[in-house]
């Protein structure tokens, strides 16, 4: 590859879409191509940010202000772009992250009911000139979801919300990716996972035939 400058790219969803599967997915793909790829997650992704999000998931903090949340999700994003992601950028890597702030539009802009306008104000100083380049949204109806993600055991804080929160979740993802078409590709995971990763396969395929000499 002779792309020097390193490429930012998410994945998003609801809980059940199969992120975690996907990311890896993908790194492959890229990796195939040559690229060197750093995968992060968020909240996390830092010693800092791992320490927020065991605050943020525990269910002693059942009940936290919405407000708080909002702010500690930023806190560990701040330190995650300031330790990880604009350092592997700036040195030709390219960075898969298992969320960022379209989730903090999506959970607590939606969810939460905070709106999008004070997310977009803290997106704007956190990091108002890194965006992702790319962003694949898995989509599927919300009980599939949760019908999926509660096969898993202990459930966490944002877990045990009820199917209204997870649909104004959803809603909210989908919204954003009609505001930014160029940005987002919607895959529906409502299907057995080698026909979601054929898809996958197929956008990136496109994506990167662009991007990669
Ligand atoms: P994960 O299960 O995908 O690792 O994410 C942990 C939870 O954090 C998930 O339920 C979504 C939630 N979350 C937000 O509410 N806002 C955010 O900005 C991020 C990054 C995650």
């Amino acid at each position: 590859m002779t792309s020097a400058a390193g490429r930012f790219i998410t994945l998003e969803g609801i809980e059940g879409v199969g992120k975690t599967t996907n990311v890896e997915f993908v790194r492959g793909l890229l990796e195939a191509h040559g690229v060197e790829v750093v995968v992060t997650r968020e909240p996390g992704g830092t010693p800092l940010g791992e320490e927020v999000r065991e605050l943020l998931l525990d269910h002693r903090h059942d009940g936290m202000a919405a407000d708080t949340e909002l702010l500690l999700m930023f806190a560990a994003r701040a330190e995650h772009i300031a330790r990880v992601i604009r350092p592997a950028l700036a040195a030709g890597r390219w960075v898969i992250c298992d969320r960022f702030t379209d989730a903090t539009f999506a959970y607590q802009g939606g969810g939460r009911g905070i709106g999008f306008e004070r997310v977009a104000l803290l997106a704007d100083w956190v990091h108002r000139d890194l965006q992702p380049d790319l962003t694949l949204l898995l989509d599927l109806p919300v009980e599939t979801g949760l019908m999926r993600a509660g096969r898993r055991n202990n459930a966490d804080r944002f877990e045990k919300e009820k199917l209204d929160f997870f649909e104004r979740v959803r809603d909210a993802y989908l919204r954003l990716a009609l505001q930014e078409p160029q940005r987002f590709r919607v895959i529906t995971a409502d299907a057995p996972l080698k026909h979601v990763q054929a898809r996958l396969q197929e956008v990136m395929t496109e994506w990167l035939a662009t991007r990669i000499s």
